[in-house]
């Protein structure tokens, strides 16, 4: 069983996945490239912090977090993006229990499913991060999937949709650098599509989890980028996480930032129905929002594989060197074709693009824009993921009839 308003929401990413490969025997051990999972060494910071305050576990969190967790955030976000103060950390952060789930609960804390008595649209790019069609969907809203290809830079320019639909919206996501392409918006980029939020009266949710995951400039931010277009801070939410940045997927941590205003919403329906961060992860997020050094040593050995996939892969068909996140974006013609090929050829576990993204009649015919294409992550150590990589090089030599 499941409501009507959730029928049209396929089969997750990756249950999909193992009803794909479950049918076949892999063709060498398993290399996993499907999930962004980072497999660097945890910070020790993490463990120690749990340790040192696991006899507060006794106690219900506060859904605000603690004072020391808001100011270590915002004092992260200040000097990374040099906002010079603007940003009080008491009014205008919040702790998620990880992103996601604060990306959907942000939604319905502020999205309205109905716009001058017609039905709101949600705008998104398309590959997407799942859970912004299950917000619109749980909203009521209509879904638009704007599609993110090599013609605009993986860049989807939301202002350039029908003003009918702009006028619908009550609510967009966006997410540089992106996944799965590992593309990079600029500050005035961002800045525009915080301005047309302000126009159009909708709200706009960054999504930021690969900032700091980089080749060597960092990513500009949103929450910069709409302050010096002077957008309403209230129109702005950015999410963050340390489940890339600091390889804790599973401590569960991270922030929505943005307008006093719809942090206070956000933060009054999560009184109520909200999954609050236990103290003990509160310090130990403090911890490693105030530490710089494991990011620095993660991001080298990110470098590290990215020079490794052009060293394999680069010049060929299919291949587009990212330049952030820790995904390949492979052109491979058929993704789930590609991904089976892998996986009984040679054990590779990647997904196929087109469980990222969706048809949209609006475009290109409604044609999945992630159809062509198989995600890789680069997440696994080098000596893990090279044959991996080599797997794939072969793949995309055969697919371009290249000589091997
Ligand atoms: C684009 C994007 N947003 C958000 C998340 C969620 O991260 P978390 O819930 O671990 O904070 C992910 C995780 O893969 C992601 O790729």
């Amino acid at each position: 069983m499941t409501t009507r308003r959730f029928s049209d929401l396929p089969e997750y990413a990756f249950p999909r996945l193992r009803a794909l490969l479950d049918r076949h025997e892999p063709g060498g051990n398993e290399i996993a490239m499907s999930i962004g999972e980072p497999q660097h060494a945890l910070p020790s910071l993490l463990g120690e912090t749990l340790a040192k305050y696991g006899h507060l576990y006794n106690k219900y969190p506060p859904i605000d977090g603690t004072p020391g967790w808001r100011e270590a955030v915002g004092a992260w976000l200040d000097k990374r993006y040099d906002l010079k103060g603007a940003l009080d950390p008491h009014t205008q952060v919040l702790p998620l229990n990880g992103s996601r789930e604060g990306l959907f609960s942000a939604a319905l804390a502020l999205a309205p499913g109905e716009k001058n008595g017609k039905q709101a649209t949600f705008l998104l790019p398309n590959p997407f991060y799942q859970v912004y069609a299950a917000a619109a969907l749980a909203i009521g809203a209509e879904p638009v999937f704007v599609p993110a290809t090599p013609e605009n830079g993986w860049l989807p320019d939301f202002s350039a949709l029908p003003v009918d639909v702009l006028e619908r919206a009550t609510f967009a996501y966006y997410c540089s650098p992106t996944n799965p392409q590992g593309a990079v918006a600029d500050t005035e980029f961002l800045g525009r599509l915080a301005a047309l939020a302000e126009t159009y009266d909708f709200i706009i949710a960054f999504d930021e989890p690969y900032s700091e995951i980089y080749r060597d400039t960092p990513p500009p931010g949103a929450l910069a980028a709409a302050a010096a277009k002077g957008v309403n801070p209230d129109r702005v939410l950015v999410f963050n996480t340390l489940s890339k940045r600091s390889n804790a997927a599973g401590l569960r941590s991270a922030f929505v930032a943005g307008g006093a205003n719809s942090i206070a919403a956000i933060k009054r329906l999560r009184a109520y129905s909200g999954s609050p961060n236990p103290i003990p992860a509160l310090y130990a997020a403090e911890a490693l929002w105030r530490d710089e050094g494991h990011v620095i040593e993660n991001r080298r050995l990110y470098q590290e594989k990215f020079a490794l996939a052009d060293d394999i892969l680069g010049g060929l068909p299919g291949y587009i060197a990212p330049e952030a996140g820790f995904f390949l974006w492979l052109d491979v013609g058929d993704g789930e074709a590609g991904v089976v090929k892998l996986w009984k050829e040679a054990g590779v576990k990647c997904l196929p693009g087109a469980y990222l993204g969706r048809g949209d009649a609006r475009f290109n015919n409604g044609e999945n824009p992630g159809a062509r294409y198989m995600r890789a992550a680069l997440v696994e150590s080098p000596e893990i993921i090279k044959p991996g990589l080599e797997a794939i090089a072969r793949l995309l030599k055969e697919n371009a009839g290249v000589e091997t």
